[in-house]
Formats: structure tokens, sequence, C-alpha cells
């Protein structure tokens, strides 16, 4: 018989990249379930606006998850308004696409700071506080290309990678703590960062509410593998026990190496002028360890300062991470 689920009300949730997508979704369904949630986000305002929007037993808090002290000052901000963390699900990220030698390397630091170490901070900052009390649930989004790959998202593939292999990691080291860890592997989902690319032929591209349903049953179950949609998981096992040749051939059958490679620019540009302008804050030359402002817009934050205290125009202005293929 399956064990009964775990309860979740009155627990106290923090959520990363929460002010929009798979974060807020997530933020709504575990109020759903009775959690109370903060919500920290580059974008403070909209932060702020979506708390608002969700209500009750919300808080939206600035938060810059490439700043130790950022991320530190959040977490605190969420206990003393909330009370203790129980859960905190390292879901801020960035994704970028377009072919690898056109990537260039503040955009590869960018993707590294916010998708990979942005998620070792909120690791850290989380399980001293769960060691301490003996419990908590630590839930790191990565992704289905953090078990397999694509072509033309390298960097990406490669954060979530190392995001699956920290969450095992942690889960040996932390084995018998009353600590528990999940990794959500998502396919490509309907948000803005997959804005304008494709989905693998035969999969339905699942909504935010999805994968925000499948952190609530993981959190009731303390499952760890926790693909999105679930038969993903048979599929990617069954893809390691092939030959390679056969299980390329397949991959490349169902179009999943087309999926991200002719993206539609016009339909992806407001996104890639937003994270384009992210990338510019965790770019270790401009801006790292600059915690967001409260209640200051992701411009305010990001904008390095001379040491005369004016905007440093010499640095350089990213807004479009990848230059456009000429052939899309
Ligand atoms: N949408 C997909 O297809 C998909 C699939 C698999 C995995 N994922 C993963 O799910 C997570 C959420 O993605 P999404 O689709 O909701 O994206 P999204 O762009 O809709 O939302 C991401 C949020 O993260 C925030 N953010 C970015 N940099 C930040 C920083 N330095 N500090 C704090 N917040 C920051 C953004 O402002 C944004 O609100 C990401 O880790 C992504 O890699 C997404």
């Amino acid at each position: 018989m399956a064990n009964a689920p775990r309860p979740l009300v009155g627990k106290v949730a923090a959520v990363t990249g929460g002010a929009r997508g798979i974060g807020r979704a997530t933020a709504a369904a575990l109020l759903a379930r009775g959690i109370r949630v903060a919500i920290g986000d580059i974008d403070a305002s909209l932060a702020e606006q979506t708390a608002v929007e969700l209500g009750a037993d919300t808080v939206g808090l600035p938060l810059d998850v490439t700043s130790r002290e950022s991320f530190s000052a959040f977490l605190t901000e969420t206990e003393s308004r909330l009370g203790p963390l129980d859960v905190l699900v390292n879901n801020a990220g960035i994704m970028p696409v377009g072919p690898f030698l056109e990537e260039s390397d503040a955009i590869a630091r960018a993707l590294v700071d916010i998708n990979l170490h942005g998620v070792i901070f909120g690791s850290k900052l989380a399980l001293e506080r769960f060691q301490a009390r003996g419990r908590g649930h630590l839930v790191n989004v990565a992704s289905i290309v953090g078990k397999s790959a694509s072509p033309h998202l390298a960097t990406y593939v490669a954060t979530k990678h190392a995001v699956v292999g920290l969450t095992e990691a942690l889960r040996m080291e932390f084995a018998s703590s009353g600590i528990d860890f999940s990794v959500v592997m998502p396919v490509g989902t309907n948000t803005e960062l997959y804005s304008g690319l494709q989905q693998i032929r035969g999969i339905k591209t699942p909504e935010p509410e999805d994968v925000a349903e499948a952190i609530v049953e993981a959190l009731q179950t303390g499952r760890v593998d926790v693909y999105v949609p679930r038969r993903m998981g048979a599929t990617i096992r069954l893809a390691a026990l092939m030959p390679r040749r056969v299980a390329d051939t397949i991959s490349q059958a169902l179009g999943g190496n087309d999926a991200v490679t002719h993206p539609d620019r016009a339909v992806r540009a407001a996104y890639e002028q937003r994270i384009g302008q992210g990338m510019t804050a965790s770019d270790p030359a401009q801006a790292v360890g600059t915690p967001a402002k409260p209640g200051g817009s992701p411009a305010e934050s990001q904008t390095p300062e001379a040491p005369d205290g004016q905007p440093d125009v010499s640095q350089p202005e990213i807004n479009s991470p990848i230059s456009t293929p000429a052939s899309s």
C-alpha cells in the first residue's frame, strides 16, 4: 500500500525565480496546499506584484541567486516573515539558445553563475538551516537535458547535468540526516524561457502548472527523480541501455535535435532581451556580489558603477545574448 501523503499545511517554502513561469506556478500550487511561500527574483518588482496577485501567505522579495549575500538575506527575510524554512525550490535559471561558437564568454559565465552557482549557494544556505533541525526538503529544478543533451544548448546542458549530479551527491552526503532531496527534470515547458522553440515529436508541451504539481507530489512522497512528464523517466533509462548509434537514430527520428536549433527569433526576442539584461548582473567583471536592491528594478541592481558613482559605460552592454545566426 502506498504511504499516506506527507502533510504540507503550515510549512514554509522559498521559491527562487518565482516571479513568473514555473516558479510562479509552483508558488501558487504550494499555496493551494496551505504552504506559506516566499518568492525571490532578480525582477524584484515583478516578484512583489506576483506575491500580491497570489494573495495572503505570500511574500515577494528581491533575490540575485548569483550573490551569496543576496541569497542569505532572502532566506533570512523569509524566515523572519514566515517562520523556519521547510522547503527551498532552486528554480531560477536562464536558457540562451544558439551555436556554441557564437556564445560569448559573458553568457557562458552567466549560465554557470545563475543555473549552477545559484543552486550551489541555495543548497548550502538551505542545508545549514535544515541540518540544524534534522528536516527539510531541497528541490533543485534541472531539466530533461540534465540527463540527455541537445545541440545549440551546450553550456545550458552542462549546467543542468551539474545540477543533477550535485543533487545526487548531496543526497548521498546527507543520507540519514532527515533531509529530502528532489531533482526536477521537465521537457520543454510553456514559459517565456521556451518561447519560439519546438517540442520533441509525440510529447505534449507541459504547462508550468504540470511541473508545479509534480513538485507538490515530490514534497508529499519524497520522490527523488521528478520527470515531467513522468514517462520521460522510462525513456531516459531505456535510452541509457541502448547502443549509442541506436539511441542517436531514435532521437533524430523524434526530432529531438531540431527542437532548439531553429528558434523563431521574433517570438523569442523579448525573452532574449530580458536574459541579456539579467546576464549583465552576473558577469564577474561587472556586478557579481551586488545583491538586488530591495524594491529596485533589475536594471537598477545591474548597472555597474564607476568609482565616482557614475554608471560605468566602459562595460559592454549585453542585450542580445547570442548573435542571431544568419540562417534563422
Ligand atoms: N521552460 C522550460 O522549457 C524548462 C524546461 C526544463 C527546465 N526548466 C528550468 O526551469 C526553471 C524555470 O524556468 P522558466 O521556464 O520558468 O523560466 P522563466 O524565464 O519563465 O522564469 C525564470 C525566472 O528566474 C528569474 N531569474 C533569472 N536570473 C535570476 C537571478 N540571478 N536571481 C534570481 N532570479 C533570477 C527570472 O527573472 C524569471 O522570473 C529554470 O531553471 C529552467 O532552466 C525550464
